[in-house]
């Protein structure tokens, strides 16, 4: 399985709108091939997200996945095991609850990281790579993943979704200066 280029911001393929799947393509041979593709792409990445956009292609999909990883400061897990799903023609809806802050990255944006506001938890409706109809609630770290890919199939990037520029940094200032000012605990992947 190949790795596939990721476009970077700048590219149109950011900010153009993806296109719904025809649900009969999800389980063809092609379309099963492009959802490994992305997912070895993005682990070759080592982020947590990837959407079809990011790799240039204009569809309404996207794969994330997340390996536990323990902050030696903390009791806790910086960030919790989530397991591999790909998503195919994603509705997501907020549910209640104040948004909250956190660190984000993107893949398409390399080395920066800023703080954006999310819904603790969505809603999350799709089809997955069998073709199924799937409805999950999902929160907490795995919400923001599904916000920030969903955002991708609509063009919008944690960048605009920062309501204040001045937490933006470049990672290894980031880990220098304002990894401990994290309230949630530190996390450093990109999506
Ligand atoms: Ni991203």
């Amino acid at each position: 399985m190949p790795v596939l280029p990721i476009v970077r911001l700048g590219h149109p393929a950011l900010r153009t709108p993806a296109e719904p799947v025809v649900p009969a393509r999800v389980v063809e041979r092609a379309f099963q091939r492009l959802i490994d593709d992305m997912i070895e792409t993005m682990r070759a990445a080592e982020g947590v997200g990837l959407a079809a956009p990011q790799v240039g292609f204009g569809l309404q999909l996207f794969v994330y996945e997340a390996l536990e990883a323990e902050d030696p400061a903390r009791a806790v897990p910086a960030i919790p095991a989530i397991p591999l799903r790909a998503v195919v023609n994603p509705m997501v809806e907020p549910l209640s609850g104040e948004q909250i802050f956190d660190w984000e990255g993107c893949l398409s944006i390399p080395d920066l990281r800023g703080l954006v506001p999310r819904h603790p938890s969505v809603r999350l409706r799709g089809v997955d790579r069998h073709g199924h109809l799937e409805e999950r609630v999902v929160e907490g770290f795995e919400a923001r993943i599904v916000q920030h890919e969903y955002d991708h199939l609509n063009c919008v990037l944690f960048l605009d979704r920062m309501s204040d520029l001045k937490s933006l940094a470049f990672v290894d200032e980031w880990q220098e200066f304002l990894h401990d000012a994290a309230d949630d605990g530190p996390r450093s992947k990109a999506e």
